[in-house]
């Protein structure tokens, strides 16, 4: 049996939990927390971005525009907590508060989501749904893929890049 789009988007949603709740224990080195505050802005990113784009089918749907619009707003009320997360001091006060807020919204999301949006849609317009899972997966790969990850380069990592060169050039 294929995956649903449900399940795609739920295993999204847990993950994005797991990870900001990972961002939240105060014994995580602030090297950890960058890379883990990378992990959170790629997949948050390409997620949003991949189901505002699949939800398109549904525009010219009535009866399922206010839940769209919604979602679509959840998604930009996410992406501006994101953006506050990101530019604050890791480990600091007001990066816990951000990191707090942002796993608030993702969590409310995730509930909306998985409890009234999927079922809407799967009830209105049951065809479009089938070809949901396939869109969404696709779409999150090519946005994960023009994604540029922004943690810092291991040091072990850039010499071994620049010995390969070296290698490479004499
Ligand atoms: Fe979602
Ligand atoms: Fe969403």
């Amino acid at each position: 049996m294929p995956t649903d789009f449900l399940t795609l988007v739920r295993r999204d949603h847990v993950d994005l939990q797991k990870e900001l709740t990972q961002l939240l224990d105060p014994t995580t080195p602030v090297a950890e927390l960058r890379q883990s505050l990378d992990g959170v802005r790629l997949g948050l990113t390409a997620h949003a971005e991949a189901e505002d784009i699949v939800l398109g089918r549904f525009d010219t749907i009535a009866a399922l525009e206010i839940q769209v619009a919604q979602a679509r707003a959840a998604h930009l009320a996410q992406e501006g907590a994101l953006a506050s997360l990101v530019s604050s001091p890791p480990g600091s006060r007001t990066w816990r508060d951000c990191a707090y807020h942002l796993r608030e919204l993702v969590g409310y999301h995730a509930a909306q989501e998985e409890t009234y949006l999927l079922p809407a849609l799967r009830r209105v317009a049951p065809r479009l749904y089938d070809g949901m899972a396939g869109a969404f997966a696709t779409e999150r790969l090519r946005q994960l893929a023009m994604l540029q990850p922004s943690a810092p380069i291991c040091v072990i990592d850039l010499d071994a890049l620049v010995m390969g060169r070296a290698a490479r050039v004499s």
